[in-house]
């Protein structure tokens, strides 16, 4: 949520500031800005809109050595040109760029910028002005800048230009992620997530909370917020150029979508030990056998991977599961077991609802597991342990390829789990998942007939209904979160038997009502719960797994195993989404109103 990008050296920093920033669309982008410092002072450039609104209006002639810049899920204050970052204090002395939520902003401003007219309506801005209010009780930047934060309370990524010495660029961190990128000794840079700086550089060195780090063209120097220099070795960020561009497909998501059946290939190698069984570290596998409860914390798609990862764990290892939505846990927490192990699904491993649990748990001495994508992300860690998703970059703000990862590695780890307890599984989950990849494989060469189903049921409808029982309905849950979140049609995942309670009222003439029918100890009940609304006019797509088909089923699922149908099950859901929101001319990749990574509670 929000980006930030920052160079110094010896090149002109525009076209890299930019460059950066459209790796960082995904974390938000309603307005856009950078900031570059030359002999002449510094220069703003911000827009409301995408950065290609914003490269409309940067003046090429400006050249800057130095630079900072910004792209913005607006929180505080209307997405617009005056509340993009860069902002400036009074005097234009210093530039800030921002990502987080200063909660005391309100406090800052009745006790430091009384006589200060602040020009936007963001708690951003009340950072660089505070700032200036040190330097003019004769502080040094250095103080001034560590005063400040010490007092900030809340999430922040900050990058701050002084125009009076533009050698370098203070940065600082709390809760929101941010990495320095080493250049070749001639420049650095900084940015919230490596692949926007993969551009120029491959080596990056953690930011941990609360530390300052002073940005020059040749040297990083790190500190604490007492002033000790910490030391800090570098690591190479393992992510392939390729891996973050689009190649020949029109958008992120397709080129995501049909990544999965490699990626769960890639999984089942990466999980293999030596003698071809899978595996996960010890540590983990002990852990887990460990705990009497698990509790998964997780927000959005990587909720519903979790609902679906608690049939996995308990009917193959046995271990009692619940499932919560991180941003209720902290108001709604259930009595705790006596040895709980908490797991938190997180693609991007930086959902601030979810590392809000994961701190208040750490407090009461609880063990975690972080089940991410991101290796370094926030949730790894801050956790004890890390399964990694290994699904590559995941760019469009629609998650495809890492809920299937999410799913995958679930599967495994509650086979290892399943095996710890001495309990044999009745199949071989390496070969069932790859006859998954292959399932994925052909579903993704169907895009023709997902795009006639998504043309025949959502070509102006408002709403839509998901409808299944078991995992079916866990799997709904995701294909209504996909169509609403891309389609913006009103889309709700049912359980097959609940529908009737109230919501049977919403069905009228041509309603479309999509109903999963993988499972055969369901398979009569949800096809009953299909003629119910049919009854009632609703326009019924059955999709269903092969040996379980009807006559009038809109599309048939190849067979796999039925306890991991949800991941081929959830591929057409994820096409047809895809196809309903282009034939409405809907921004695929960057929905309305979404970010990706959202680092604010
Ligand atoms: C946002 C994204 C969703 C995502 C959710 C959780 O809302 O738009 O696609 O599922 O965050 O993100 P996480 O990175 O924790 O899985």
């Amino acid at each position: 949520m929000c980006g930030i990008v920052g160079y110094i050296g010896n090149q002109d920093s525009k076209e890299i500031l930019l460059k950066g920033l459209e790796k960082l669309e995904y974390r938000g982008y309603d307005s856009a800005g950078i900031a570059t410092m030359n002999q002449d002072g510094v220069h703003i450039f911000k827009e409301k809109g995408r950065i290609a609104e914003l490269r409309e209006i940067v003046d090429g002639n400006v050249e800057a050595t130095t630079g900072i810049g910004h792209t913005r899920w607006a929180t505080h204050g209307e997405p617009s040109q005056l509340n993009a970052h860069p902002h400036q204090s009074v005097s234009t002395r210093f530039t800030i760029v921002h990502n987080g939520v200063i909660e005391n902003y309100v406090q800052l401003k009745r006790e430091f910028l009384q006589d200060v007219e602040l020009k936007s309506d963001t708690d951003t801005e009340v950072v660089v002005q505070v700032i200036e209010k040190f330097i003019a009780k004769g502080l040094e930047v250095e103080e001034a800048f560590r005063q400040t934060l010490s007092i900030l309370k809340g999430s922040y990524a900050i990058g701050l230009l002084d125009e009076q010495n533009p050698d370098v660029i203070y940065v600082a961190k709390n809760k929101s992620p941010l990495l320095i990128g080493l250049g070749d000794g001639s420049f650095n840079v900084i940015a919230s997530d490596a692949m926007a700086m993969l551009q120029v550089t491959d080596q990056y060195v953690e930011i941990m909370d609360k530390e300052m780090v002073f940005v020059e063209r040749e040297t990083v120097i790190i500190k604490d917020l007492q002033g000790n220099v910490i030391e800090r070795a570098p690591y190479k960020a393992e992510l392939d150029a390729s891996d973050i561009e689009k190649g020949t497909y029109p958008h992120y998501m397709l080129k995501e979508i049909d990544e999965q059946p490699l990626v769960t290939r890639r999984i089942i190698e990466k999980y293999r030990n030596e003698n071809g069984e899978i595996t996960v570290d010890h540590e983990i596998i002990d852990a887990v056998n460990a705990s009497d409860r698990i509790y998964i914390i997780a927000a959005g798609t990587s909720y519903h991977a979790g609902l679906i990862g608690k049939q996995f764990i308990e009917s193959w290892a046995k271990i009692p599961v619940e499932v919560h939505i991180a941003s209720e846990f902290s108001y709604n927490m259930p009595l705790l077991s006596a040895n709980p192990l908490f797991v938190f699904i997180s693609q991007s491993g930086e959902t601030a609802d979810s590392r809000a649990v994961l701190v208040q748990i750490k407090e009461l001495g609880h063990k975690s597991l972080t089940v991410t994508n991101v290796q370094g992300s926030t949730l790894s860690r801050e956790a004890d342990y890390t399964l990694l998703l290994h699904a590559g970059p995941e760019i469009a703000v629609a998650s495809t390829k890492a809920y299937t990862a999410q799913l995958a590695v679930l599967s495994i780890l509650a086979a290892v789990a399943a095996q710890g307890k001495g309990r044999t599984l009745e199949f071989d989950l390496t070969k069932e998942l790859g006859i998954v990849a292959n399932a994925m494989e052909v579903l993704c060469d169907q895009k023709e007939e997902m795009e006639a189903i998504a043309k025949e049921y959502f070509p102006t409808t408002r709403n839509a209904f998901f409808i299944g029982r078991s995992v079916d309905y866990y799997v709904g849950l995701e294909g209504a979160l996909k169509l609403k979140e891309i389609s913006y049609i009103q889309a709700e995942g049912f359980a097959g038997g609940e529908l009737k309670h109230g919501t049977i009222a919403l069905i009228e003439q041509g309603t479309p009502v999509i109903a999963l029918a993988t499972q055969e100890h369901v398979n009569l009940s949800i096809r009953g719960n299909v003629k119910e609304v049919v009854a009632r006019g609703a326009n019924p797509c059955i999709i269903s797994m092969k040996g379980l088909e009807e006559e009038d089923d809109r599309f048939v699922l190849p067979t796999v195993h039925e306890q991991l149908s949800p991941l081929a099950a959830v591929i057409p859901l994820q096409l047809i989404s895809y196809y309903a929101a282009l034939h409405r001319d809907c921004d695929v990749d960057k929905p309305r109103n979404l970010a990706k990574s959202v680092t604010v509670e």
